[in-house]
């Protein structure tokens, strides 16, 4: 046995990747470590959405020169989005790394490790693949890790939002087949599986670039019949592609949590259009609107940009705005960062100071934490039902799970509840989570 270390930044998207470079590597005997001093193969998946996350590459690669210097045979390999946008050059740059691995091209690493060990070559694989049969190259079931599970069921992006780097490092858009997921999902729940959240960059425009493939509301109607299924969820969205028929998958679907990503990234019209998101302000707030007509208890969550390049003061109070008028019940801001290839950067000066993006993000922060403490504590009293993960990272003796509106619980339990559906009720609330008492575990009372 070997051992892997796999160090992952970024999205979901990249955590389910990760998973998948573990299982490519289990055939050549390697089992992850989470002692890196311990690896024989140190892998990093990498994310460049930001500037920010970008440079923390180049400093973990820094602090792993001394352990390749200590012990010859040790290899570091580089994959996700940096590697992908930079290929070669991070050869160039890094002489200690060994093998570079772009998005598409997981599914190679057998081989590539084989050409580092046997041949002594430093092999860097950054080919886009347009057929979907390379997302589908595992062998035997999916590993089980606990009562919830990521299943990508699409790759790249076709939209062009002139701040994202993600449609240059993922590619084009690719979905998987309907039937290879639903065996998938099938195969999850044999394994104890209750949850899958469905990812993709732009998930519900699933199925639209491939021919005669289920729409996206249609695979979800597939999956709702699954034996064995409790909950199902999905992202990102983009607002763009919310249709009418995945609105009303809302109204209908049981399994469908009551829960939507909808990134918004500004409330300005203006701002909107220099970010080439293909929506009005109106128009997100017209598919929001007809979203909590049939399906009033849906949560909402967003990510919001500050900062854009020439972004005003009445710009940015547009943004304070939206938050209050959708009363968001969770969002993820960021300050504007301007990433190579991509439109805002060639067009855009990034002209927005640093100090006053740092004064807008806080802004943005400080509101959302109102919202969302407010929203929390209109559920005290109510009963929720929750899925146990597991102990509470934060309140010793607690359980934590989710509701289906994806609000955390913490309540007193043991830690044997995971993978339980339980109902609690809240008893006390604050901007991040609730606090509960267990009422019912699985329909049974609680003594
Ligand atoms: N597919 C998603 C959507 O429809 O908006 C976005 C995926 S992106 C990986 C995640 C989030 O990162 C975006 O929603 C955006 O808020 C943020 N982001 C992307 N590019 C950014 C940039 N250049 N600067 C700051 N934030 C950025
Ligand atoms: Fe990026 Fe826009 Fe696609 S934010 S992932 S180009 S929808």
């Amino acid at each position: 046995m070997k051992g892997l270390y796999i160090q992952t930044y970024g999205c979901q998207i990249n955590q389910c990747d990760s998973d998948r470079m573990a299982r490519v590597l289990g055939k050549m005997n390697y089992t992850l470590t989470d002692n890196v001093e311990e690896a024989d193969l140190i892998l990093l998946n990498t994310c460049s959405v930001r500037d920010k996350a970008e440079q923390k590459v180049y400093s973990a690669l820094g602090r792993w020169r001394e352990l390749k210097e200590r012990k010859k045979e040790l290899i570091i390999g580089v994959g996700g989005c940096v590697a992908q946008q930079e290929g070669e050059d991070l050869l160039r740059r890094v002489p200690h790394l060994d093998l570079v691995f772009g998005t598409h091209n997981i599914h190679r690493l057998d081989r590539m490790l084989e050409e580092v060990q046997s041949l002594g070559k430093r092999p860097v694989e950054i080919a886009f693949y347009r057929d979907p049969s390379y997302m589908e190259e595992l062998e035997g079931a999916p590993e089980v890790k606990g009562p919830k599970a990521f299943v990508a069921i699409m790759q790249g992006c076709n939209k062009v939002c002139s701040f994202c780097v993600v449609p240059y490092v993922r590619g084009r858009e690719i979905s998987r087949p309907s039937d290879n997921i639903v065996r998938e999902v099938r195969e999850l729940t044999r394994g104890g599986v209750k949850e899958v959240m469905l990812l993709g960059q732009n998930v519900n425009s699933y199925g639209k670039a491939s021919q005669g493939e289920l729409t996206f509301p249609e695979l979800l109607h597939k999956l709702n019949g699954i034996g064995g299924l409790e909950r199902i969820r999905f992202t990102t969205s983009h607002p763009e592609d919310l249709s009418s028929e995945l609105i009303e998958a809302y109204a209908t679907l049981d399994l469908l949590c009551e829960h939507l990503h909808l990134p918004v990234q500004s409330g300005s019209d203006s701002v909107l259009q220099r970010m080439r998101r293909g929506y009005t302000r109106g128009e997100y707030m017209g598919k929001i609107q007809r979203l909590r007509d049939r399906c009033p208890e849906t949560a909402l969550s967003t990510d919001i940009i500050v900062g854009f390049p020439g972004e005003t003061e009445e710009e940015f109070q547009a943004t304070l705005e939206i938050l209050q008028e959708v009363a968001y019940d969770e969002i993820y801001a960021f300050s504007f960062s301007p990433r190579p290839q991509t439109v805002a950067a060639k067009i855009y000066r990034d002209d927005v100071p640093s100090e006053i993006k740092k004064q807008r993000l806080e802004a943005v922060l400080n509101l959302q934490q109102e919202i969302s403490l407010k929203k929390n504590r209109e559920r005290i009293g109510c009963v929720e039902e929750i899925l146990v993960e597991g102990p509470s990272k934060l309140r010793q003796g607690q359980i934590m799970g989710r509701t289906r509106t994806n609000r955390i619980v913490n309540a007193m339990g043991p830690e044997s509840l995971a993978g339980e559906m339980v109902a609690v009720r809240v008893t006390g609330a604050s901007a991040n989570s609730l606090v509960g008492e267990m009422l019912k575990v699985n329909q049974r009372e609680v003594a």
